[in-house]
């Protein structure tokens, strides 16, 4: 069987940039893509800061932190992104997604295997626009990639066998719980977790409470982050393209219909954390 050693994670996003430092953790050579040169710039800072204070609290020592700086590198030159994996975690869109893969079947050999990040972006979509619709699959990580256990693995209908046997033994050295899922909106986590922002938002937005007392009660009912602070992580473009997803593809039910308050944020561009403010302000 063809051995993955080597990984080209697309998109140095929020999700992009946990899943390269997951890789180089788990020993895989590294190489991080963006179009954007300031999206390569502030992720290398972001994961060195990690990797130093991993280093402070004694997590890891000074020869781990040399070896993971000697398998990660950055480029925004795809002609550069050839590996025996590509993750794929850019903009949560089709027609960018498609356009990617494209490119990178052109510029790699006929082994290489490709996943997609995607949250809701139908994997057999994207898979019945590529040549080798069998070297392809859903690889879903959680936010942030490095700490959350779970990974979905989606299977295609025409993804082979023996790519899901490798991803999950991907999965497994990153140090994950793999789950095979079908290809249905949403998969399994994001759909049963729509319901969880939508209500939120719908209490917001009929004036039945506000953000701070809605996520204090989710809180202290024992869920790690209230619904507006977890969107806030996520990016509120990202949360809104994923409920607009999940809502087509099971055929606009009024339950999951995307909310107005939302859309209006990604007018104003306060997506989240990511940019200094969403439902709450960040301070950097
Ligand atoms: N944010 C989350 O919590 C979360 C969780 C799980 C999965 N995902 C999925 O991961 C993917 C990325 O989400 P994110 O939150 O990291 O987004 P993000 O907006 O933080 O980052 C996206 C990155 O992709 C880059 N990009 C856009 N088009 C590109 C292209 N054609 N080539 C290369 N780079 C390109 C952008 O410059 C940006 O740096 C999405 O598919 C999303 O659904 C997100």
């Amino acid at each position: 069987m063809h051995q993955i050693k080597t990984i080209c994670v697309c998109g140095a996003g929020t999700m992009g940039m946990g899943i390269a430092q997951l890789c180089v953790q788990s020993g895989y050579k590294t190489l991080l893509y963006d179009i954007n040169e300031d999206m390569l710039e502030s992720s290398k800072v972001i994961i060195q800061g990690s990797w130093e204070s991993l280093l402070v609290k004694e997590k890891i020592s000074k020869e781990a932190l040399i070896e993971f700086n000697n398998r990660l590198s950055y480029t925004s030159n795809i002609n550069e992104c050839k590996s025996d994996l590509v993750i794929e975690a850019i903009v949560e869109k089709a027609t960018a997604k498609i356009d990617l893969f494209r490119q990178l079947t052109e510029i790699n050999p006929i082994n290489t295997l490709f996943v997609s990040n995607t949250s809701s972006i139908s994997i057999n979509l994207i898979a019945g626009k590529l040549e080798d619709p069998f070297r392809f699959a859903g690889m879903h990580f959680f936010n942030p990639a490095t700490y959350m256990k779970l990974v979905e693995i989606v299977k295609a209908d025409q993804t082979s066998d023996m790519l899901i046997k490798m991803l999950q033994e991907v999965a497994s050295r990153m140090g994950k719980v793999a789950v095979i899922c079908k290809d249905s909106p949403g998969f399994i986590v994001n759909r049963v977790a729509r319901h969880y922002y939508l209500e939120s938002l719908q209490l917001l937005e009929q004036g039945k409470a506000d953000i701070e007392t809605i996520d204090q009660v989710l809180e202290a009912t024992g869920f790690k982050m209230g619904a507006f602070r977890l969107m806030d992580l996520i990016g509120i473009d990202i949360n809104y393209a994923v409920s607009q997803h999940i809502w087509e593809g099971l055929g606009k039910p009024v339950r999951l219909k995307p909310s107005s308050i939302q859309d209006q944020k990604i007018i104003l561009k306060k997506l989240g954390k990511k940019t200094g403010e969403g439902f709450y302000k960040y301070y950097k």
